[in-house]
């Protein structure tokens, strides 16, 4: 059995920080998006993955490499354009031969592992096997109409969805979906979706089979989706202070504290990650967040956020909250009169001033 791991895409739901860098690179609890992909592929025994990344960008080979730190074996499939997630199957098919595989969507993420799934799939003697998820929303993704317990269609994004489920982005498949993705035609969004191919395969009499995830599951397409996942990555990391934390400070909870970091006269309560080299100072860093390499945080609150590499937040007067700062960010205390707000934003950012 492969996997193929999909990280094209624009990520235009999660700009600026998408401007520049790719979404799965984006870090949850200090790590890449994609790592988690690649880590739930070698955690359930594929060693064999397949990346299909963006071809004019090297971004993702370069900061994945080719597996040897996992222990697996990386092989890179460029994508010339993004034409829809059925495209990049299509563009795998050398590399995935007549073996079975795992399509697993690189900004997805799942506790509890693949291996259920992969399990499932081999009993069932399936051509096609899909993962569903509750949801509340599911008009934003692929929605399954389910008729005496079997799929007959699969839609993507409908108005009026047939069931409350969404297809989540963790697909199992034998060769013959190679065929059924041959066969479609750009949808109105001009791509060829996925969903196509499901309901092609279940025209033409293949199995598709299903099972539904009952754990916790999220499409980290948008910025809340990013907040939520790091917050639960947090909550089951497993804590370790490498940092120093000195006397007056008190560190309570699911903490972990990067080599170099330095917590002075602060309060951290977790889950929280603290990065390599990190300086808090008389600061408060609130529960779910994470705070990337080299960052600074003094005379500041930080809580429920993202805050990625070599940031500033210095004398903010305001907790800031639910928020997600990109790499090299300063959040300062602006100084003289009059008293203002002073922004050098860059483009599709979002500030909310009290
Ligand atoms: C894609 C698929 C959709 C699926 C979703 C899962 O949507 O097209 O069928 O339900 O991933 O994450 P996208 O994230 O490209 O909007």
């Amino acid at each position: 059995m492969k996997a193929l791991i999909a990280s094209g895409g624009r990520g235009t739901r999660l700009r600026p920080i998408t401007h520049t860098r790719n979404k799965h690179l984006i870090p949850i609890a200090n790590k890449p998006i994609l790592f988690y992909a690649i880590e739930a592929a070698v955690d359930a025994g594929i060693t064999d993955i397949g990346i299909v990344h963006t071809a004019d960008s090297l971004e993702v080979p370069e900061y994945v490499g080719d597996g040897s730190r996992w222990g697996a074996r990386i092989t890179y499939i460029p994508q010339e354009t993004p034409g829809g997630l059925a495209q990049v199957v299509a563009l795998a098919e050398k590399y995935i031969g007549k073996d079975q595989f795992i399509f697993y969507l690189g900004d997805n993420m799942i506790v509890g592992g693949l291996r259920r799934f992969i399990d499932e799939f081999r009993a069932s003697g399936c051509n096609c096997f899909l993962t569903l998820a509750r949801v509340k929303d599911p008009e934003r993704f692929g929605v399954p109409e389910i008729r005496d317990g079997r799929i007959v269609r699969v839609d993507e994004k409908p108005q009026h969805p047939k069931s409350q489920f969404a297809v989540a982005g963790i697909y199992l498949y034998d060769h013959h979906i190679f065929d059924a993705v041959r066969s479609l035609k750009p949808s109105a969004r001009g791509e060829l979706e996925i969903s196509d191919a499901h309901t092609v395969l279940i025209e033409r009499g293949l199995k598709v089979g299903y099972t539904e995830i009952t754990g916790w599951w999220k499409d980290t397409g948008k910025p809340l989706d990013l907040l939520e996942a790091n917050r639960l990555i947090l909550d089951n990391m497993t804590p370790a202070i490498h940092g120093e934390v000195d006397r007056s400070s008190e560190v309570a909870g699911r903490v972990s504290i990067e080599e170099g970091a330095r917590i002075i006269n602060s309060r951290v309560r977790g889950p929280v990650i603290i990065g390599k080299g990190c300086v808090i100072e008389n600061s408060y860093i609130g529960p779910f967040t994470s705070i990337g390499d080299r960052t600074e945080v003094r005379n500041s609150e930080v809580e429920y956020s993202i805050v990625l590499r070599d940031c500033r937040i210095t004398d903010v007067g305001i907790r800031i909250e639910g928020s997600i700062l990109g790499n090299d960010v300063e959040v300062v205390m602006a100084t003289g009169k009059p008293r203002v707000h002073r922004f050098m934003i860059g483009d599709q950012s979002r500030v909310e001033v009290a």
